[in-house]
């Protein structure tokens, strides 16, 4: 039934581990297209979106070798050949091969990389700054030819902040001639990830987390062993379990130090916040509070990606909520939704307001894209009775196994197939 079933209303109480970070991940993956040997990746979580980034690798005859959460990837072999429409379609995150194609093998054919609910997802600026860089780009229908002689280094004032264009520049510049300046640079935490894995395969690359990146070309990279860091926003949806439910968790090996945002508006909610050495307490022994404004930002503000988790929470706070979200265009999908099990919430354009109730009443739902998907099976743990969320195969682009994470900290929800 590509399915999961909870019955809700449960206080939680356990501990979770966090898995590794997909959207540290994956542009990492596309970096070790930039190294001509074999890199050893730790900590990778077991997700769709990886599936789908390693197929798109092995069809361009890397060989890849896994063992439970490490990956080793060798790319002596590589040569750009056609990549599965299948896995470029459904994932966006495939537009970062294109930064790190071109600086190993000068060209790349591939057809647009999916947009999904939440936006439009365009790659404007992607494609422009590779332009710059000294990349002819075709652009075609349904996709675009992007070839090139050699890179070469240039200075990009970004007018909006964008995690993959920021991340594609850095892999076109890193073995480009000369230097390279990003201005306007995001500063998530994965664009340090990304340059943390680069720098030790001999990259030379400054400013990584601030808003002006300094790349100097250098001519080769050599082999790595990396481990992916914790995943701030899998972290940060356990800890609205909490907010949604009550009780008390332990998030195992959680971020604290990039979940500045998210603990500051969960505090302001009424949770209690510990940071230990090796992840993060957090309690709700009292109703939640609501929130007068909560807007999404880029790094270091709140995170888009806990916009559906947090309005989810906020619908059974005291009180009324003003969500903005500010990122991307689309991303109140989850409202009528949460609609069907009770929640009050209006929504106009990049705002919704929420009317606190006392509580939510199980209902069908479906799930249409991935971080909304997980806020309904949240939503599904505090409400009374069943919930049953269609389409988990959304969450599973992003969440190892959510269920599996949700019963150890007292959520009784399965997998229905
Ligand atoms: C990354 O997407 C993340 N994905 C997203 O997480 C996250 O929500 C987003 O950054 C913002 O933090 C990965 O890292 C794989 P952007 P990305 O380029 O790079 C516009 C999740 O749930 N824009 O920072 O695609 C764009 O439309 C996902 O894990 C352009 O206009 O985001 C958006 O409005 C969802 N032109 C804004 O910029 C461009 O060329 C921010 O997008 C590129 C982006």
């Amino acid at each position: 039934m590509d399915a999961i079933q909870i019955y809700g209303g449960n206080c939680l109480k356990g501990e979770v581990k966090i898995q590794g970070s997909k959207n540290a991940v994956l542009p990492v993956l596309a970096a070790a297209l930039l190294i001509n040997g074999t890199c050893e990746i730790e900590n990778c979580p077991i997700i769709s979106d990886v599936h789908h980034m390693l197929r798109l690798l092995e069809s361009l005859c890397c060989v890849i070798t896994k063992k439970n959460h490490t990956l080793k990837i060798n790319t002596q072999n590589l040569s750009c050949c056609d990549m599965p429409s299948d896995s470029v379609g459904v994932m966006r995150s495939s537009i970062m091969l294109l930064g790190a194609l071109l600086a190993r093998v000068g060209s790349v054919s591939m057809q647009y990389p999916g947009g999904c609910v939440i936006g439009e997802r365009p790659i404007d600026l992607h494609l422009q700054a590779l332009r710059k860089m000294g990349v002819v780009i075709e652009e075609r229908d349904d996709g675009f030819l992007a070839q090139t002689n050699g890179l070469v280094g240039a200075i990009h004032k970004l007018p909006r902040v964008s995690v993959g264009a920021t991340e594609n520049i850095i892999l076109a510049a890193v073995l480009a001639k000369g230097d390279t300046i990003i201005e306007n640079a995001a500063k998530e935490p994965e664009i340090c990830a990304l340059c943390d894995f680069l720098s030790m395969a001999g990259a030379e690359i400054e400013g990584a987390g601030t808003d002006r990146i300094l790349i100097h070309g250098v001519e080769k990279l050599h082999e790595v062993s990396y481990k992916v860091p914790a995943d701030r926003i899998v972290a940060g949806t356990y800890l609205c379990a909490c907010l949604c439910c009550g009780g008390e968790i332990f998030l195992n090996e959680a971020p604290y130090e990039q979940m500045e945002a998210v603990i500051d508006a969960a505090s302001h909610m009424g949770a209690d916040i510990e940071k230990s050495t090796d992840g993060i307490k957090v309690a709700c022994l009292e109703r939640r509070k609501a929130l007068p404004e909560l807007c999404t930002e880029i790094y270091p503000g709140f995170p888009t990606d806990l916009q559906s988790a947090f309005l989810t929470a906020l619908t059974l706070a005291e009180g009324k909520s003003v969500i903005k979200e500010e990122i991307f265009e689309n991303r109140f999908r989850i409202v009528p939704e949460l609609r069907k099990m009770g929640a009050i919430i209006s929504c106009d354009g990049h705002t919704a307001v929420v009317e606190g109730q006392k509580k939510l009443n199980g209902a069908i739902l479906d799930a249409n894209e991935l971080r909304g998907g997980a806020a309904l099976v949240l939503a599904g743990s505090a409400a009374d009775g069943k919930t049953i969320v269609y389409n988990r195969h959304f969450i599973e682009r992003g969440y190892e196994d959510i269920c599996s994470d949700l019963r150890k900290l007292g959520v009784r929800c399965e997998v229905v197939d």
